[in-house]
């Protein structure tokens, strides 16, 4: 059997720089096609769902004021994290979220779990005045939400413009969302609907002001869904209390 000569490739450079570039390829290959092949790098998750109307319409308004500017919504993977908020976030929480709010930048705490921790009136005396309820607070207050209506005129196109990235809004969801945003304040109202359309859904009169749907209505409802679709103890991941 004839001995291979590996001086052959050494001596050209031309044969050397072919073979090197086919070797290297081969593993850049095996990174990078896999990504294509697969459908998706989110796992599936159980109890996530689409913002209701009034949910989305707070969101909007955590955007407008900026509140991403103190405050994260992503648990990471850390001990102390971990210990601190609670289960570290999932991709799947924030995949209905254009744009998500992660964040970087913890003034205040981390928000993503804060869903059922106060009461509504917290929120309201908070929101109004931070320092009420924590005198070393540097939050400042947003005490005009409380006054200001809550314009949802255009709901629907906001569900239709979503469903265009990607979030699961039906036709029934869209033709439903005025109505399914003012149930959502006024536990008197026939919440059947909405309650289908979007499980979990905190039903209340959020700014305890029944005349009007304020901007704090949205928001609240907002701040009270955070962190509560999913149940983590049926989640099968890493536990990290032990
Ligand atoms: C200048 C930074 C800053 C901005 C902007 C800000 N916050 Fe805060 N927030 C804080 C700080 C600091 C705390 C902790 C002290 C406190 O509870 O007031 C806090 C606390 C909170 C809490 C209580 C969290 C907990 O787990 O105890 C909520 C809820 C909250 N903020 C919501 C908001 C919302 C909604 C907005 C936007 C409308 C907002 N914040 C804007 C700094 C900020």
């Amino acid at each position: 059997m004839a001995k291979f000569d590996h001086g052959v490739i050494e001596k050209n450079s031309i044969l050397l720089l072919v073979l090197t570039l086919i070797v290297v390829s081969i593993g850049g290959l095996i990174e990078i096609v896999p990504t294509f092949l697969i459908k998706t790098t989110i796992e599936d998750v159980k109890g996530m769902r689409p913002y209701s109307p009034l949910e989305l319409k707070g969101r909007d308004i955590y955007v407008r004021e900026g509140c991403y500017l103190c405050h994260s919504q992503m648990v990471r993977s850390l001990r102390s994290e971990v210990e601190r908020y609670g289960h570290y976030s999932l991709a799947a929480e924030s995949m209905y979220d254009h744009p998500f709010q992660w964040g970087s930048k913890r003034t205040g705490p981390d928000l993503s779990r804060v869903g059922g921790k106060y009461s509504d009136e917290w929120h309201r005396l908070h929101m109004a005045n931070p320092r009420a309820l924590v005198p070393e607070s540097v939050m400042p207050g947003y005490p005009f939400l409380a006054k200001r209506p809550l314009d949802y005129k255009n709901i629907e196109n906001d569900l239709r413009a979503l469903r265009v990235t990607g979030v699961p809004y039906t036709d029934e969801a869209i033709a439903n969302a005025k109505a399914d945003l003012q149930a959502q304040v006024n536990p008197d109202a026939d919440t059947e609907g909405l309650t289908a359309r979007y499980p979990k859904a905190v039903i209340r009169d959020f700014d305890s002001d029944p005349k009007t749907i304020s901007e704090l209505d949205a928001l609240v409802a907002y701040l009270q869904m955070l962190g509560t679709l999913v149940d983590f103890n049926a989640h099968d991941s890493a536990d990290f209390s032990q």
